[in-house]
């Protein structure tokens, strides 16, 4: 099952998310949105469905916990809820820029390669990553917050550069072009 936009508010509500957890997942579905057109514009299959409904879930598993466990956790919420694998795998694997095996084993997660790969899981991260709660903003204020939080910069910036590889165009110029007016 593919939940809609109000199917995966409902989740939402079931699992006590806050409003601000809903706003802000609505917002990284509209940013994925543009990226999911722009893609397709160019002629590259995209699973529009499960975009949408990954971002609008991506954070439900911060119903429960704030930590990097809420990927997780929110995977293992929309598992059990009859979700399609492909969106839970877009849930695991969205928090930070993704959390190698090695990485995964320090923090006391379930061994496993939580590193965004398909299309449509490193649209939904990267999305995440230009939207600060309910804003959109540029790419770089989060490179500048992974640097000071000691956190992987390098992955995040690879995770911009697939995406600008594939698209022919800077993904994040295109998503403030399109999205400036956003309060
Ligand atoms: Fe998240």
């Amino acid at each position: 099952m593919i939940p809609s936009a109000g199917e995966a508010v409902a989740l939402h509500r079931k699992y006590g998310s806050s409003e601000t957890i809903v706003e802000h997942c609505r917002t990284v579905a509209a940013v994925a949105g543009v990226l999911v057109g722009a893609f397709r514009a160019r002629g590259v299959e995209v699973d529009e469905r499960a975009v949408a409904a990954g971002a609008m879930l991506h954070d439900i598993g911060r119903s429960k916990v704030q930590t990097f466990m809420h990927g997780l956790e929110g995977a293992e919420i929309i598992q059990r809820e009859g979700v399609d694998k492909e969106v839970v795998e877009i849930v695991r694997r969205h928090v930070g820029a993704g959390i190698s095996p090695g990485e995964a084993k320090g923090l006391g997660l379930p061994p496993f390669d939580y590193i965004p790969r398909t299309l449509e899981e490193r649209i939904v991260c990267f999305a995440d990553k230009m939207v600060d709660s309910t804003r959109v903003r540029p790419f770089e204020k989060e490179v500048q917050r992974f640097v000071a939080k000691g956190h992987d910069v390098d992955r995040l910036r690879a995770l911009k550069r697939s995406l600008e590889e594939e698209l022919g165009e800077d993904p994040e110029t295109l998503v403030l072009e399109k999205l400036k007016a956003t309060p």
